[in-house]
């Protein structure tokens, strides 16, 4: 497991960085309301400062060939965890969305008590497993837009090809933000967590037994 996610790390980048590159040459998406447009994604001196205008044909050839490492990486993730029973670590439990207020509330520190921790807690659970489907969805929606007449049917099954295109965007956006809090929560879970997710094992400090001296009346004599 820690193998697929140390690969798909590079990967995932790759995979959004050369979106991005593909995206560029057709960015027609924005938040307008009322009329007004609000954001674009995305403004002029974000292009320019990542040097992304005009690479288009690059963002390809990287998306295409890396589309691959991203996929066959996932389905051994996905077979691995399912064969050795690691899913049952990993899958929301019927309490799961209850709890995961109770981490949440606990990590801003309203709550005191921090709710039950096993392997990973139900705000991981929840995590962890939306980001598999994810991971899915860029796929379904990614053979959607690259082969429409090939893959109609997962075409029709992401709501037609402009539908899919904004999927496979809004999935992208998804990435980034679970990024950003998966980077806090590493930060704030500390430097013995995230070494262990390296080496698979955590190094714990266990306080030294007290020595205490004795002396007998026999070596007071002495
Ligand atoms: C996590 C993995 C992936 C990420 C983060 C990602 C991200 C992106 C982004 C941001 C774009 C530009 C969006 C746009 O122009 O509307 C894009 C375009 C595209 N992606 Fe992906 N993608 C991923 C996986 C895949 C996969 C597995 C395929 C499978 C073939 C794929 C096929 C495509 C195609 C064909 C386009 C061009 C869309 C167009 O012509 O506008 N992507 N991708």
């Amino acid at each position: 497991m820690r193998w697929c996610h140390w690969v798909n790390f590079p990967i995932l980048t790759i995979m959004i960085w050369s979106g991005m590159l593909i995206y560029w040459a057709n960015d027609e998406y924005k938040i307008t309301i009322f009329g007004h447009t609000f954001f674009r994604f995305f403004p002029d001196w974000f292009y320019n400062t990542l040097k992304i205008p005009h690479r288009l044909s690059e963002g390809m050839a990287f998306h295409f060939l890396f589309m691959w490492f991203f996929t066959l990486n996932g389905i051994l993730y996905i077979l691995y965890t399912t064969i050795s029973g690691e899913w049952r670590e990993l899958v929301p439990k019927k309490n799961s969305f209850k709890e995961a207020w109770l981490v949440l509330l606990h990590d801003l520190h309203i709550r005191k008590t921090a709710p039950p921790q096993n392997k990973y807690n139900a705000a991981q659970r929840i995590a962890y497993t939306a980001i598999i489907i994810m991971g899915i969805g860029s796929v379904i929606t990614g053979l959607a837009i690259y082969k429409p007449v090939q893959f109609y049917y997962l075409t029709w099954l992401s709501g037609g090809y402009h539908f899919a295109r904004i999927l496979h965007f809004a999935l992208t956006l998804g990435y980034v933000f679970f990024f950003v809090i998966h980077i806090v929560q590493v930060i704030l879970a500390g430097w013995g967590n995230f070494s262990s997710v390296i080496s698979g094992f955590e190094v714990v400090n266990e306080t030294p037994e007290p020595i205490i001296q004795t002396t007998t009346e026999d070596e007071k004599a002495e």
